[in-house]
């Protein structure tokens, strides 16, 4: 099982450069099922979870050629030939946004069998809404040994109020609605850069969709959909977190390839603490942490707010400020894994409910620490890049899930950081891979 060793100390100084946005691509890998003729996705990042996806398409009769390494990642899908409409519990248990195939595999299929996806480590993470929703556009949901099954001829437009705010329900259903009978009006939508992202490669793919990133999306069902190539958005969560890293470092970093208009809540949060942070160009941030940190409170919530995704790395850098800062999360009811593990590294924060008090600032001495979900490892390289010493960070293929070579991008700006064990990201696979 790969770990990292991390030793603290050294200023993040240069330029980092962030990769495809891991939540974008998985919704278009799974809308290249809703045509028999082949998908093109530049952009695509080489993590864990893209992997996952891939697995799962190919098990269900797809052909992906993942993109690595050519120009521009370029990933095809051919979903022509689509055998088994079924997403099986080993993959789903390992990745829960396998959710995303339900709508596309009714809409295109007529029949889906997707697993439950059982627990979560930060929640319960229900896809009740999902299902919901394909209720209301005329599947027939059935649930048997651990498997939802969605029946339809042919689903038929409807209007859909979301009871919650769900960033993969929004896309989910989308991608049943365009090629549904009718219009469909979905209300109460998720707004995220990644609903965008895919409603851009659906409309490229031939669906009639007017609102994507807003709260009341409207789809005219088409017959069919043809292919298209699309370019992936630039990752948002990996271009805070490098901007979190500039700061708790106290560097000069530039944050490159990314879209400063997807990270404002993040770089005005900076802001607050006294970080300079600065566009610099049309994909370019500037972060400065060469001041005392100032504490400040976050409470997450859905775009165009504070990311839920940014709140473990947040939690890192204000253990690092003067004063007390609370960090609210209110999307998910257990995505506070991260706080036990800084403690352990010194950082005085208590929890009640979900709210975090944080009070700083407090030196932070490196420590073995494990690796729990995806952004409570990257709090955890965050805090071991200033901890007095060299911390050993378990458990990284969760980290592998969603950041592109981190430590590679991380060294090349001045970390001292190395990989142990097993090679993932394209060399050998991990022991993990069973899991
Ligand atoms: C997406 O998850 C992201 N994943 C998550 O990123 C992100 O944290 C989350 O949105 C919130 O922004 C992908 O896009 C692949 P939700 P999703 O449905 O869609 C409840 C990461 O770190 N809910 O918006 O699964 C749910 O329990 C990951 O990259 C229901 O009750 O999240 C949660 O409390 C982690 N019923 C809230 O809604 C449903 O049917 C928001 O969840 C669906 C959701």
């Amino acid at each position: 099982m790969d770990k990292f060793v991390i030793r603290g100390g050294n200023p993040l100084v240069g330029t980092i450069r962030v990769s495809g946005s891991k939540n974008s691509a998985l919704p278009c890998m799974a809308a290249a099922i809703l045509t028999d003729e082949e998908v093109v996705l530049e952009n695509i990042p080489q993590v864990r979870d893209i992997e996952t996806e891939r697995k799962l398409l190919v098990a269900m009769g797809a052909e992906v050629e993942l993109g690595y390494g050519r120009a521009q990642h370029r990933t095809t899908i051919s979903c022509r030939t689509i055998s088994d409409p079924t997403a099986p519990y080993e993959i789903v248990k390992t990745m829960r946004a396998s959710s995303l195939v339900l709508g596309p595999l009714v809409a295109r299929m007529g029949v889906a069998r997707v697993s439950m996806p059982g627990g979560c480590a930060i929640g319960a993470r229900p896809i009740d809404l999902h299902t919901k929703g394909l209720e209301m556009l005329g599947a027939k949901i059935g649930y048997e040994h651990g498997y939802i099954e969605a029946r339809a001829e042919r689903l038929k437009g409807a209007h859909i109020v979301f009871d919650k705010i769900t960033v993969t329900g929004t896309e989910d259903l989308l991608m049943a609605a365009v090629l549904a009978e009718g219009e469909t009006v979905m209300e109460n939508c998720a707004r995220e850069p990644e609903v965008t992202d895919v409603a851009a490669l659906l409309t490229a793919m031939g669906a009639q969709i007017h609102g994507a990133g807003t709260s009341t999306i409207e789809v005219k069902g088409v017959e069919k959909l043809h292919g298209a190539k699309h370019r992936i958005n630039p990752d948002r969560i990996e271009a805070g977190t490098f901007l979190v890293a500039g700061a708790i470092t106290g560097g000069d970093l530039l944050v490159a390839h990314c879209n400063p208009a997807h990270v404002t809540a993040v770089m005005g949060k900076l802001e607050e603490c006294g970080v300079r942070v600065e566009v610099a160009g049309k994909d370019l941030v500037r972060v400065r942490g060469d001041g005392a940190l100032k504490a400040a409170d976050i409470s997450t919530e859905e775009y165009p707010g504070y990311p839920t995704d940014m709140q473990a790395q947040y939690m890192a850098l204000a253990t690092q400020a003067d004063g007390t800062s609370t960090v609210t999360e209110n999307i998910f009811e257990n995505r506070f894994m991260h706080v036990q593990e800084l403690v352990r590294m010194g950082a005085n924060i208590r929890v009640d409910g979900r709210t975090a008090t944080v009070r700083g600032k407090t030196p932070l001495s490196a420590a073995a620490v494990m690796c729990s979900d995806l952004r409570a490892s990257a709090s955890l390289v965050l805090a071991a890049l200033v901890a007095d010493g060299e911390s050993i960070l378990d458990r990284v293929y969760n980290i592998d899930r969603g950041y592109e070579h981190i430590e590679e991008k991380l060294r090349g700006v001045g970390a001292q950081i190395r990989r142990m064990g097993n090679v993932f990201q394209g060399k050998r696979e991990p022991e993990m891979a069973a899991l």
